[in-house]
């Protein structure tokens, strides 16, 4: 059994009376949203949590990471001193597999080529208690859905589509491997309270309408910014006429809005998902506080009073939509994409269609999507694209093989690839696509970003159902509406697709012979964690030093950036992805994207001990020899963009001391402290204008840090005069902590007497 039925339970018997205390708190019924959220506090609420304002502690119920993003997560818990997570977590192989033949022989190349990171995760896993699944196993997200969501529940994911699992009533959000760190050493995680965003559904989908259709509806209507902050909670009775794992596919794609996470009541399509899953005892357990498990009747009775904002949909009206190129909110209902096309300039011809991925490849999709290869070949119709499958779990591909479902698609020529990321994040080497040809695309994955799937930028690449996907890969045109047009067959008829029909769970039920699961050893303590000191991949992490005890003095400019320097300018992704376990390696792209103020360049400073412009990084490293510390300037909104710890950590590890901006991005500002940095702002942004490139910089009132009080930066110039600048600080008590001890998970190891 991979969940835990024991936490289950303990939540369930704690949930009324945490609900009941925060409905008195707020004197109000209470969203789903807010059932969930005060029932996982830290601290029991004493004041209503302002949404949109308030911080919070939660303490969410699991984690799960992805192989990407697992492996700092993981290497950084190494150092906390903890014998085993705090909370029930688990690991996912999936994204370092790339998709190039079939499923087999990939997996074969990716288990060879990734063989030391995968070693690493499986050891670690065994050594500290956390589930570990081997490549092939399946997509983190379907994983999650299939064995550990549950209604009520709380989780945090290292991957932005955790919220896949509100399909299943969880609140589940997608974060950065620092704070999955945090939780699985037994710390609070901190979210700013959430606004609330209802989405009312009525009627029933029907012909070819999916629930994919009602997420790229909703896409079109709120935007890739449209849900920034906010929860968005489903309900009505539209939303019970859905499929569990439909309602994993809207969650999932809610992070192409910018939600925070999507969710909806428990209601029966979950009870029979969780029992066809080997999940009954949940299901039972839900049942007896299903009340609780759902939002307050009056909240759903007049939701304008208790959200933020309240759209309607009626599903029996909606019409499948095909989302796209460029963009996954750019909607257009399949009765007008023939004119948005033509208007636009956009390549009709289809290349290739691909079903499958985290977000849409349940049995009750691929066996929709069966049933049209099926019709396919009964009226004579070869599919005129390529077409690939790609299952989100070894659980779903098993079960399809066994119902004769990938014989049916390899009769219209489909592959079926390895139950992994594959093409969704560009793990796809797809012949011809380095000649950067204008093609088109469809598939039924989320993100259709331009050279995310095959890093061609002229790939213009479109999101559907993966019924409309089959359809338009069968019909090879971008503009082909199934619901009104016919194919000429093999015989020169004129032929007509019917709506597709399928089932939402197997009717005998789903098997599988090895679902890829590797349960943590009873006693990890003799584990030997595998971490080779020659591997360019993988570096054990030293803790960062503690404070010396005294002010800054002597630091050197590193750079002064202009403008924008998100998280990507910091420690850019693409070939970098690599060495997301090797803090050292990775280093070497610290800053590299950002722009010199001085001289306008990107990856040239001036080397203040030689005077040569050089490398960010090199420059860096030279301080460092030379024991010198160092001061990083900014703009606006400084580390936007990914919550990537990396971003803090490279500084922290080559030496700089010091962020100095106008304005931190939320999360960025916390890993900074989160690492043992000073982040702190310019209390006048006009000083800024102040710093020059050849000054040396002191910080003043370390010694009596304190929260709310500001301290002071005093830059010397080169000729002698100086410039004292005051600077904010946003430090609590805590946060001062792990300034002084180096990193809060320095704090963590004193705690575990490390
Ligand atoms: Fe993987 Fe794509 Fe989902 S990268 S986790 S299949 S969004």
């Amino acid at each position: 059994m991979a969940f835990d039925l024991d936490l289950i339970q303990k939540v369930y018997a704690e949930m009324p009376g945490k609900i009941q205390i925060a409905r008195q708190l707020l004197g109000r019924p209470l969203t789903l949203t807010e059932k969930i959220l005060y029932s996982h506090l830290d601290k029991p609420a004493t004041s209503i949590l302002e949404r949109g304002k308030a911080y919070v502690d939660f303490r969410p119920d699991r984690v799960a990471m992805q192989d990407a993003t697992a492996q700092m997560a993981l290497l950084q818990f190494m150092t906390c001193g903890r014998d085993k997570v705090a909370v029930p977590s688990t690991v996912h192989c999936d994204h370092l597999i790339q998709a190039k033949v079939e499923a087999d022989k990939d997996l074969q190349v990716a288990v060879d080529s990734n063989k030391e990171v995968y070693d690493f995760l499986s050891s670690v896993s065994d050594r500290y208690g956390l589930g570990f699944w081997k490549a092939g196993a399946g997509i983190i997200h379907q994983v999650v859905l299939e064995n550990y969501a549950f209604p009520g529940g709380m989780m945090i994911g290292t991957d932005s589509h955790t919220p896949n699992a509100g399909g299943l009533g969880m609140i589940a959000i997608g974060v950065g491997g620092a704070d999955a760190c945090d939780v699985m050493a037994g710390l609070p995680w901190e979210l700013k309270m959430p606004k609330l965003i209802g989405v009312h559904l009525t009627g029933k989908l029907n012909g070819w309408a999916t629930p994919k259709d009602i997420i790229l509806w909703v896409a079109g209507k709120l935007t890739v910014k449209g849900g920034t902050g906010a929860i968005v909670e489903y309900f009505g009775e539209g939303a019970k006429n859905i499929s569990c794992t439909g309602k994993g596919t809207i969650g999932n794609m809610g992070a192409e809005i910018g939600a925070t996470t999507s969710t909806f009541g428990y209601d029966e399509s979950m009870e029979r998902y969780l029992r066809a899953t080997s999940r009954a005892a949940i299901a039972d357990l839900a049942n007896g506080i299903k009340e609780h498990l759902t939002g307050d009747p009056e909240v759903y009775a007049n939701p304008s009073q208790y959200f933020d904002q309240v759209i309607e949909l009626d599903l029996s009206t909606l019409e499948p939509y095909i989302n796209g190129p460029f963009s996954p909110d750019l909607a257009t209902p399949i009765s007008k994409m023939k004119a948005a096309a033509e208007a636009n300039g956009w390549p009709t011809k289809l290349e290739v269609g691909l079903i499958g991925s985290c977000t849409n490849s349940s049995y009750e999709d691929i066996s929709r999507a069966a049933n049209l290869a099926e019709q396919a070949v009964e009226k004579n119709l070869k599919a005129k694209a390529a077409y690939t499958i790609t299952p989100g779990s070894e659980l779903v591909r098993y079960t399809i093989e066994r119902d004769g479902y990938i014989d049916t698609f390899g009769k219209i020529g489909g592959t079926v690839f390895a139950n992994a990321c594959g093409p969704c994040i560009g793990m796809w080497a797809r012949e011809g696509a380095d000649k950067k040809e204008k093609n088109t695309i469809i598939h039924s994955f989320n993100r259709n970003f331009a050279a995310r799937q095959d890093g061609n930028p002229n790939t213009y690449a479109f999101v559907g159902s993966p019924e409309i996907v089959t359809a338009l890969a069968i019909a090879g045109d971008l503009t082909f509406n199934p619901l009104t047009d016919t194919l000429t067959n093999e015989n020169g008829e004129q032929v007509k697709l019917d709506a597709p029909t399928g089932y939402e769970l197997p009717t005998k039920g789903f098997a599988v012979e090895d679902a890829g699961f590797q349960a943590p050893a009873e006693d990890g303590s003799s584990v030997d964690v595998k971490v080779s000191p020659e591997s360019d991949r993988l570096q054990l992490l030293q803790p960062f030093p503690v404070w010396e005890g005294t002010d800054l003095k002597g630091l050197k400019l590193l750079i002064k950036a202009k403008g924008k320097c998100t998280t990507d300018h910091i420690s850019m992704a693409g070939p970098w992805l690599k060495f997301r376990g090797h803090l050292d390696n990775i280093s070497n792209n610290m800053l590299i994207g950002a722009t010199n103020f001085f001289n306008e360049k990107t990856n040239s400073v001036k080397n203040e001990l030689t005077g040569e412009y050089q490398g960010v990084p090199d420059v860096q490293r030279a301080y460092k020899a030379a024991g010198i510390g160092s001061i990083v300037v900014g703009d606006e909104n400084y580390g936007e963009g990914s919550s990537r710890e990396h971003a803090a950590m490279e500084p922290r590890h080559l030496g700089v001391r010091v962020v100095l901006v106008k304005s931190f991005a939320r999360i960025h500002e916390t890993n900074l402290k989160k690492q043992g940095m000073l982040g702190v702002t310019f209390h006048d942004n006009e000083d800024y204008n102040k710093i020059l490139e050849d000054d040396t910089f002191d910080v003043l009132g370390l010694t009596t840090f304190e929260p709310g009080v500001p301290l002071t930066v005093v830059a010397h110039h080169a000729d002698g005069t100086k410039d004292e600048i005051q600077v904010n600080h946003t430090y609590n008590q805590q946060q001062i902590e792990w300034f002084k001890a180096g990193s809060c998970l320095n704090v963590i190891r004193k705690e575990f007497g490390v």
